[in-house]
C-alpha cells in the first residue's frame, strides 16, 4: 500500500485526480488544498471517498508541508497561485509564490524521502513561440510569460533535487485541458468560459481575430494519461501530455455553435503581448513509452462540458 499526497487537490484538475486515484486504488491519498470553507462532516465531495483524508493547508507554510509528507510515498504537485492571466503583468508574483513553495516543497519530500514527485507543469507556455506544428521535449523552452517562466524554472529545481539529493520526478507538460469542474468565470479554460456565455446568452470576447491555435485535451483523457503512467519509471524527466491537435478559437466556436446550435455576439480585444500565436504538442515521446492515447474528441468534450454548464 502506498501513501500519496496531492497538492492543489480541489482545483479543476485536483478534483479529477483524486476521484479517479480513489477509485483505481485502495491506497492511502491525502488531500492537500486550501479548504478555505471546509469543515468536518461539511458536503464536501472527497467527504465520500473512504481512502481519502482532507488536509487544510497553507502550500506556502513549510510547517503544514511537513505535517502532510511523513511516510509518503507519492507528492502530486499541482498548486498554483497563478494562471497565465494573472501572472502576465506581474513578474515577481511567481518568484514570490509558486518557485519557493515548490523549492521549499523538495526540500520537504528530500527529508521525507519520498518515492517520487509528480508535476503539472505547462505545455501551453513553457516552450514560448516556436514555429513547427508540433512541439516536441526537444525544443528549447523559451517561455514568453511570467508563468511560463515559473513552470519551467520549477523544472529545472526538480531536475537539481535529482541530481543532488535523488529524489525521483516526473514532469507532464499538460496541453489547455478542459471539461467538467473547469471553473465557468475563470481567466484560464477557454471552453467552459465560452460555453456559460452561450448559456446565457453573453457575448463572448475573442483575442485578436480568432486564429490563435491551442491543443485542447480533455479532462478524463489528461487523468488517464497522468494515472497510468507515474508509477513507471520513466526514460525521461518529462512528457507532453496533449490531444496531439490543434484548434484555432474560431474553430472551438464553430464546434460550440454546432453544439448549443446558436450563435452570440463576438466582441475582440487585443491578445496579450506574451501569448503565442500556436501551440500544439507532439506526444509521440509519451505514447512511445507508456502506450497511452487521448480518447475524447473535441466534439464529444464539448458536448460533455455543455452538459455541465447546463446542469450549473
Ligand atoms: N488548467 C490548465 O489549463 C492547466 C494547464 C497546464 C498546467 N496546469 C497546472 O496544473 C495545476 C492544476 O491546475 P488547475 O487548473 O487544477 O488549477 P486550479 O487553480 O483549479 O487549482 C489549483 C489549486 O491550488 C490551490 N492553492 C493555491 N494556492 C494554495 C496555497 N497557498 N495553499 C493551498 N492550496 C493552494 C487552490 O486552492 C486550487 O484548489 C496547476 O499547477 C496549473 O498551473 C493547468
Amino acid at each position: 500500500m502506498s501513501k500519496i499526497v496531492v497538492f492543489g487537490a480541489d482545483g479543476f484538475i485536483g478534483r479529477h485526480l483524486v476521484n479517479r486515484l480513489s477509485e483505481v486504488t485502495d491506497n492511502t491519498i491525502i488531500v492537500f488544498d486550501k479548504f478555505s470553507n471546509y469543515q468536518i462532516g461539511s458536503d464536501h465531495p472527497f467527504e465520500k471517498l473512504s481512502n481519502v483524508t482532507i488536509a487544510p493547508g497553507d502550500f506556502f507554510n513549510r510547517d503544514d508541508l511537513v505535517n502532510v509528507l511523513s511516510g509518503v510515498d507519492y507528492v502530486f504537485h499541482l498548486i498554483s497561485s497563478t494562471n497565465p492571466a494573472t501572472a502576465n503583468n506581474d513578474p515577481f508574483i511567481d518568484i514570490d509564490t509558486n518557485i519557493r513553495g515548490s523549492v521549499e516543497l523538495f526540500e520537504v519530500c528530500v527529508e521525507q524521502k519520498v518515492k517520487k514527485v509528480i508535476f503539472l507543469s505547462s505545455g501551453g507556455t513553457v516552450y514560448g513561440d516556436v514555429d513547427s506544428d508540433l512541439i516536441d521535449e526537444s525544443s528549447t523552452p523559451a517561455p514568453r510569460s511570467p508563468y511560463g517562466i515559473g513552470k519551467l524554472t520549477i523544472e529545472h529545481y526538480l531536475r537539481y533535487f535529482k541530481h543532488r539529493s535523488g529524489l525521483d520526478y516526473i514532469v507532464y507538460r499538460a496541453a489547455n485541458p478542459y471539461g467538467p469542474g473547469q471553473n465557468i468565470h475563470g481567466k484560464q479554460g477557454v471552453i467552459p468560459v465560452f460555453l456559460y456565455h452561450y448559456l446565457t446568452k453573453e457575448p463572448i470576447t475573442i483575442y485578436g481575430d480568432g486564429s490563435m491555435v491551442r491543443d485542447y485535451l480533455f479532462i478524463d483523457d489528461l487523468i488517464t494519461m497522468v494515472v497510468n503512467s507515474y508509477q513507471q519509471a520513466n526514460k525521461f524527466p518529462e512528457y507532453n501530455i496533449g490531444s496531439g491537435s490543434g484548434k484555432s478559437v474560431n474553430e472551438l466556436i464553430k464546434h460550440i455553435e454546432s453544439c448549443t446550435g446558436y450563435s452570440v455576439d463576438k466582441k475582440h480585444t487585443p491578445t496579450p503581448k506574451t501569448f503565442v500565436d500556436k501551440i500544439v504538442l507532439d506526444i509521440s515521446r509519451f505514447n512511445d513509452e507508456f502506450g497511452i492515447i487521448p480518447r475524447v474528441n473535441l466534439e464529444d468534450g464539448i458536448k460533455r462540458t455543455w452538459d455541465y454548464v447546463q446542469e450549473l
